[in-house]
């Protein structure tokens, strides 16, 4: 059976700044798809991570789908009135245009889809994250698909043996979406050398050599690129197909125990590092840290099983304490150095006013007490 995964996500408000979202926000935009979605959704899930709400939808039409796209808009629309109603936050933070045209991609919500031939067995991962943008995503990708020192399947399972391709995005480009495609194992170098760089280039999309099937889908919006100035961060969510030919459950969890820095937490300004959190769960120190979520789930003919909290497990309580003291170390040094966003990134934000009224009170002194050193010594050479 040929189906597709849709996942849509925004933030249409929130309780106390941007820490999540009201149980009655969760229940209007659950009811609404529910009722609105009967004859078009074969299931579907609805979680909050943060101050963000996602959509998971199974359906038999096509990615981009207008009317699968609209009704999660709406859902959302829909949010934002009982939002609105209550008070929260934020309310249609992320809904940024005004009226919906086609589908929700330049419009705000992150989406992800991944569309296949179901397997006899389907398992695959809905990750969600809060306080960080795509390329939080990079790291654990490349380890889970493309490094044998984290993936055995990559020497052990013949399915894999082939390697994976990477569809990487230069989300600076606002004109269109420019690509990339590379393969693992030989591009290796130039996978990480792209990747790296996490604020402009990002993982969209995996897939596997062997089959020619998509094994991963990852959002990769940056909402500054749309609104042309700071309103939230990305807040990314991803779809994982695992097992067989594609990596194991276990092996795409396991680099999210590192708890890498990531861009985020305060006014999406910051460093810090990425901590695994259960379903559900909010935001609190210093609007981080960055967190990320991850759904289990097997499903047959469309119809998913209860999600499986993957990040709820008591293996994880180490690595939050470690992320925690990562994080509360990166906050001693304040605005200081590698503890802020590059001003690339800043550029957004209302630091520019600052900056611009402090250009102004800059002179350039008639005499250069500065340079002098230098023009002794020139002249010393040559003389
Ligand atoms: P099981 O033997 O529990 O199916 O596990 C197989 C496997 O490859 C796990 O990584
Ligand atoms: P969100 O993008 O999750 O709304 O966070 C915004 C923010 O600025 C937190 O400090
Ligand atoms: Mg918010
Ligand atoms: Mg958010």
């Amino acid at each position: 059976m040929k189906l597709t995964i849709s996942v849509i996500k925004a933030d249409i408000g929130s309780i106390g700044g941007h820490l999540c979202p009201s149980q009655r926000l969760m229940e209007t935009v659950n009811a609404y798809v529910t009722e609105h979605g009967a004859n078009l959704l074969l299931d579907s899930y609805i979680s909050y991570t943060g101050d963000d709400i996602a959509i998971v939808s199974t359906h038999e039409r096509d990615p981009n789908d207008a009317e699968v796209h609209k009704l999660c808009w709406d859902a959302f629309m829909a949010g934002t009135r009982a939002a609105k109603d209550q008070g929260l936050y934020g309310a249609g933070q992320d809904l940024l245009k005004e009226a919906f045209s086609g589908n929700v991609r330049g419009m705000g919500p992150a989406v992800a889809e991944l569309r296949f031939d179901e397997r006899p067995n389907e398992p695959f991962l809905f990750f969600a994250a809060d306080k960080t943008d795509p390329g939080a995503y990079n790291l654990p990708l490349y380890l889970a698909f493309a490094d044998p020192m984290n993936t055995p399947g990559l020497m052990l399972s013949p399915g894999m043996s082939e390697g994976f391709r990477f569809v990487i995005m230069d989300v600076n480009y606002t004109e269109g979406d420019r690509v990339i495609e590379l393969n693992a194992p030989e591009d290796l170098y130039g996978i990480a050398t792209l990747l790296r760089d996490t604020e402009r280039y990002v993982v969209e999309s995996v897939w596997s050599r062997s089959t020619g099937e998509q094994a991963a889908a990852i959002s990769t919006s940056r909402l500054h690129n749309i609104a042309g100035k700071y309103t939230g961060k990305d807040d990314p969510v991803m779809l994982v197909r695992v097992q067989k030919d594609f990596p194991a459950t276990g092996e795409v969890l396991a680099p999210y125990a590192i708890g890498p820095y990531v861009a985020g937490a305060m006014r999406g300004s910051h460093q810090m590092p990425l901590m695994p959190v259960p379903l559900n769960s909010g935001i609190s120190y210093f609007d981080g840290p960055p967190v990320v979520s991850c759904a289990a789930f097997a499903m047959q003919r469309g119809k998913m099983t209860e999600p499986v909290d993957a990040f709820a497990h008591p293996f994880w309580d180490t690595v939050r304490d470690a992320v925690a003291r990562k994080a509360i170390d990166m906050r001693r040094q304040g605005f200081f150095g590698a503890a802020m966003l590059p001003m690339s990134e800043l550029e957004y934000t209302g630091i520019m006013e600052k900056l611009k009224t402090l250009d102004e009170r800059f002179v350039v002194r008639a005499e250069s007490t500065h340079a002098l050193p230098h023009r002794a010594i020139a002249t010393a050479r040559v003389g």
